[in-house]
């Protein structure tokens, strides 16, 4: 069997982690096994239905024109407008037939080692719950409006989808180096919170900004925010907010930009020179920086989220 050791696993089933490596310990529901599947997807109510139709209305309001249009044209493709959460099922040999992705139920967040080895099948672990209309606006856990709405459309585009593959596979070899937030930190600013440059301007593909109400706006328009563009060495060594709007954002030329930044490069000679923790500050702009925006960091000095502060 391949293990952590190997250079190379060939992923085909889950590698044995070595005993030396840190992972952030999750306490698995006794239901799911080693790969932490559920055995099947929710059977959701109407009202789950409901909250799902109406998370995809007040998206559709804001996302035209603040979007890539690769995430425009996978909602077309997978429909999922149709009404109601959708069906990993269907789901799964729509985008099977586009790019040899399928989406997973999984239960809630699972381990990294375990996600990675999902990613690098070409299967996106999807979480199975919704949220409720309490927690409509900001939920801490991702749930299967996030994890389908914001990241499966991004799935349909070609060179995106062998990214998102690539990226499971660099996650065993950050784990060898124990560079895990560096990784992370990638994951952060390109899948969850990135930004492509288009013809009519800079549009957002990451998951972050896509399914939620506010991110969408600050992070394509708003005077707060850097802009920076995309540059692994630099993003690898940068720290990020998690439960706040970001107060940089990183831009790709394209899909193809990003995957040459990442998956045509040398990973193990960057974790060698990486320091174990973050160097830059989340809202710092450095000398080596090919700056889009220089934001004010308006939003953040008057105390951000907490504060009540206007996203501006
Ligand atoms: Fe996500």
């Amino acid at each position: 069997m391949a293990t952590l050791a190997d250079p190379t696993p060939d992923f085909a089933t889950l590698p044995d982690m070595a005993a030396d490596v840190f992972t952030a310990p999750l306490a698995k529901p006794a239901h799911v096994g080693a790969d932490w599947l559920e055995p099947a997807q929710t059977a959701y109510t109407s009202e789950d239905d409901a909250v799902w139709n109406d998370l995809f209305a007040r998206q559709m309001e804001i996302l035209p024109g603040r979007a890539c249009s690769a995430f425009l044209a996978g909602l077309e493709k997978l429909d999922l407008g149709r009404g109601g959460v959708p069906e990993f099922g269907v789901l799964s040999e729509e985008l099977g037939a586009l790019t040899g992705w399928s989406v997973v139920p999984v239960p809630m967040l699972i381990p990294d080692h375990v996600f990675f080895w999902h990613l690098a099948n070409r299967r996106f672990p999807a979480g199975n719950f919704i949220r409720t209309r309490e927690t409509f606006d900001y939920i801490e856990e991702p749930d299967v409006f996030h994890d389908v709405f914001g990241h499966v459309p991004m799935l349909t585009d070609p060179t995106y989808a062998d990214y998102m593959q690539e990226y499971g596979r660099a996650g065993w070899k950050a784990m060898r180096y124990n560079r895990l937030k560096a990784l992370g930190a990638l994951y952060w600013y390109t899948v969850e919170f990135g930004l492509i440059e288009e013809a009519e301007g800079v549009h957002a593909y990451g998951a972050g900004i896509l399914s939620g109400p506010a991110e969408a706006r600050f992070a394509v328009e708003a005077q707060s925010p850097n802009r920076i563009m995309l540059n692994v060495d630099r993003v690898m060594r940068t720290d990020y907010v998690i439960s706040d709007l970001q107060p940089t954002y990183f831009v790709i030329e394209s899909f193809a930009d990003l995957y040459r930044q990442t998956v045509e490069r040398d990973f193990d000679r960057l974790y060698r020179s990486l320091p174990a923790g973050f160097t830059y500050a989340n809202s710092a702009v450095i000398d080596v920086d090919n700056v889009l925006h220089r934001g004010t960091q308006e939003y953040h000095l008057r105390g951000g989220r907490g504060s009540g502060a206007v996203p501006v």
